[in-house]
């Protein structure tokens, strides 16, 4: 059975574009426990813009499914990793200028260093995933490195311009996929996914869990805005 993974950074990014107090993302965290999601996912940026320690420490005492805390591997996120622990950490690249994350994790390239945090997390009884591009090479340094499980970035299949450029990279996850399954990974697999492009995704065999955010967020908004409105209208008459 394909397990849905609800990311509410954004549920964030809309307090933050106010610094304000709502909408609050444990609230939402709990909607969407509520509503049947399998795991609540956050990522704590090393720059903060949108979920915060407070927010962590919040849904590591609410939160009942899997809490993924997606976050590089800066020495200071992994120190606070260790000492919130959620259930799991994705490990994912990080850049300040980004709007969202961009790619994979390069593990060839920095094989040692991905090497320390994912001990470290390890040790404080955190399970550990990589996120990394449908790579072959990228699979096989997750699997030297000791890992067991990873969330192959659907980014390029999601941003496909036409038909042909989304064959041709859903074929590129659909082996990333079964490579990482004949070696006994645990495959994830998210970003980018919406209404749209998911339902051939979802039918990829071996993929246990999709993780989503920013379309869920972007959907919510327009399908509560009438009990929103109708909400406010009454209060006022
Ligand atoms: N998986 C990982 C590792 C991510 O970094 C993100 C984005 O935060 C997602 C899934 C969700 O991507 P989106 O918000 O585009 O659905």
């Amino acid at each position: 059975m394909l397990n849905l993974g609800v990311n509410i950074d954004h549920a964030a990014t809309l307090r933050e574009v106010r610094h304000g107090i709502e909408p609050e993302p444990a609230f939402a965290a709990l909607i969407a426990q509520t509503a049947g999601a399998d795991s609540i996912v956050v990522h704590l940026r090393e720059d903060r813009r949108h979920i915060k320690e407070r927010d962590l420490c919040i849904l590591k005492e609410i939160v009942k499914v899997k809490l993924n805390l997606e976050m590089s591997i800066a020495e200071e996120i992994v120190t606070i990793a260790c000492k919130v622990k959620p259930d799991q950490a994705t490990l994912v690249p990080e850049k300040r200028q980004e709007l969202t994350t961009e790619g994979g994790l390069d593990v060839v390239s920095n094989f040692k260093k991905i090497k320390q945090a994912a001990d470290k997390l390890g040790k404080s009884g955190i399970a550990v995933s990589l996120f990394i591009d449908p790579d072959k090479k990228q699979i096989d340094a997750a699997r030297k490195l000791g890992i067991r499980m990873i969330e192959l970035h659907t980014g390029r299949y999601a941003d496909a311009r036409n038909k042909k450029e989304q064959d041709k990279y859903f074929k590129e996850l659909e082996t990333a996929v079964k490579y990482a399954r004949d070696r006994g990974l645990h495959v994830f697999a998210g970003h980018g996914l919406n209404y749209y492009n998911v339902p051939r995704v979802a039918k990829i065999k071996g993929i246990e869990e999709l993780n989503i955010g920013y379309s869920i967020v972007c959907r919510a908004v327009l399908v509560g805005l009438e009990r929103a409105v109708r909400q406010m209208k009454a209060l006022i008459r």
